[in-house]
Parts: C-alpha cells; structure tokens; sequence
C-alpha cells in the first residue's frame, strides 16, 4: 500500500504522515529532507545555484535515503536553499528515483509505505492508493512554522515572507510544481487542531481498506 501526503510547507503534512506511519504501520519517507539534505551540501560548500549546476547535480549523486536523518536539516536557511536546487529537473530525476525505489520497495516488515513531498500523488507515485493534499492560508502555516522553530532566528513577519517566498517558486516552477493530484483528497487545515486532521486523514486510509475489503470478500 502507497499513501501519499503533499502540500505547502507547514500545512501539517509531517504531522499527519507520522499518525498514519504510526497507526497503520507504514515506513515513511519524508522527501523534503532529501531536498534539505543536498542544500545543505550546497550551503557547505558555498555554491550559487545559478551558477554552479553542474556541481550540484554532482553532490546530488551523493544524496542516499540514510541521509535524511541528519541533523540540522529543519531551518529555514536550508529549507529554502532547497527549494531553490528543486527547480532543477537533473536534480530532481537523481531524488526521484531514490524516492521511487523506496515505494516501491519492499516495505516488510511494515504494512506500506507513506511519503510526503510536493508531487508525490502527481509525479513520484501517481498510482498511490490513497493520496492526500494538506492546505492552510499562510499565515496559519507561518505562525506553525514560528512555533515549531527550528533554531531559526526570524521574526515571525521575516517566517511568512521566506515562506510565501518558498511556496511561490515551489508552485510555479517548470517542472514537478506543488499541486495536487486530481483524485487526492483536499483538506485545508487552516481551522482544524492537530487531530482533527489526523482522524480526517486516517477516514480516508479506512475507506480504503474497507474499499479492498469488499473487494477480496
Ligand atoms: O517539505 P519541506 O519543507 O521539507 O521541503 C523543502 C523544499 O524541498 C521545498 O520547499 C521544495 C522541495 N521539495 C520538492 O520540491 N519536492 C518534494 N517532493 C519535497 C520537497
């Protein structure tokens, strides 16, 4: 079983993809943190995405799924960095395939897989059994994103700017840009508690069981 979660930053996706990893014993990958890892490689040393491309793709080569669980990937100085190296299509073909492979993967001795990016539902597992999109206004994600920190040292106007910024290039860029896909399913967050969304979630991963259920009965 694939499940999929995208949306904007601080929409709550990592939030709902660990309940559900969690409450149906799925392996997640979150994908942004393949994106952070390789910024923080450019950031490291000292490369302009502008001009020094072909460097990038290079450290982008280097960039494993064991790579996301380093430290020091949640600020807001690499997260933008990394959706500045996202709008590369070479880079993006060397991440897609390590995210390819592990959902498609065997997941044992888990039940599934559930990753959560931007076009997991429309570019990296377009035939995902369950996708689901997260939304909020953004200054609900900002103010999330100001409580969670990170270790940043913004303002909480300086947040909302650089996150505005973020989604802007991350929606309109050429290739792969944050939508959602035709059949997910769209909740927007921006009312809801924590939980709220989590249960509304996981109505949908039910359904689907029920769905395959009926259908092996
Ligand atoms: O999910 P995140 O905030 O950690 O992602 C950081 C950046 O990585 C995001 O602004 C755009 C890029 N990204 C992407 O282009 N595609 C993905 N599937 C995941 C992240």
């Amino acid at each position: 079983m694939i499940i999929t979660i995208d949306g904007p930053a601080g929409a709550g996706k990592g939030t709902v993809a660990r309940f559900l990893a969690e409450k149906y014993n799925l392996k997640k990958l979150d994908t942004g943190l393949l994106y952070r890892a390789l910024a923080k490689e450019v950031i490291a040393s000292n490369l302009d995405p502008q001009t020094h491309a072909t460097e990038i793709v290079a450290l982008a080569r280097q960039i494993s799924i064991e790579s996301t669980n380093q430290e020091d990937l949640r600020t807001e100085i690499v997260a933008n960095m990394a959706s500045k190296i996202a709008s590369s299509p070479e880079v993006r073909k060397i991440l897609n395939q390590l995210q390819r492979d592990f959902a498609h993967g065997d997941p044992s001795p888990f039940k599934g897989v559930i990753l959560d990016g931007r076009d997991i539902g429309t570019v990296i597992c377009p035939e995902a059994d369950c996708k689901i999109f997260l939304t909020a206004s953004s200054e609900v994600r900002a103010m999330r994103r100001n409580k969670e920190g990170g270790g940043t040292p913004h303002s909480h106007g300086e947040i909302s700017k650089i996150m505005v910024e973020r989604d802007t290039r991350d929606q309109n860029r050429k290739v792969a840009p944050l939508s959602a896909a035709e059949n997910a399913h769209i909740i927007d967050t921006t009312h809801l508690t924590i939980d709220e969304v989590c249960s509304r979630a996981a109505y949908y991963v039910d359904q689907l069981y029920l769905k395959k259920k009926n259908i092996n009965s």
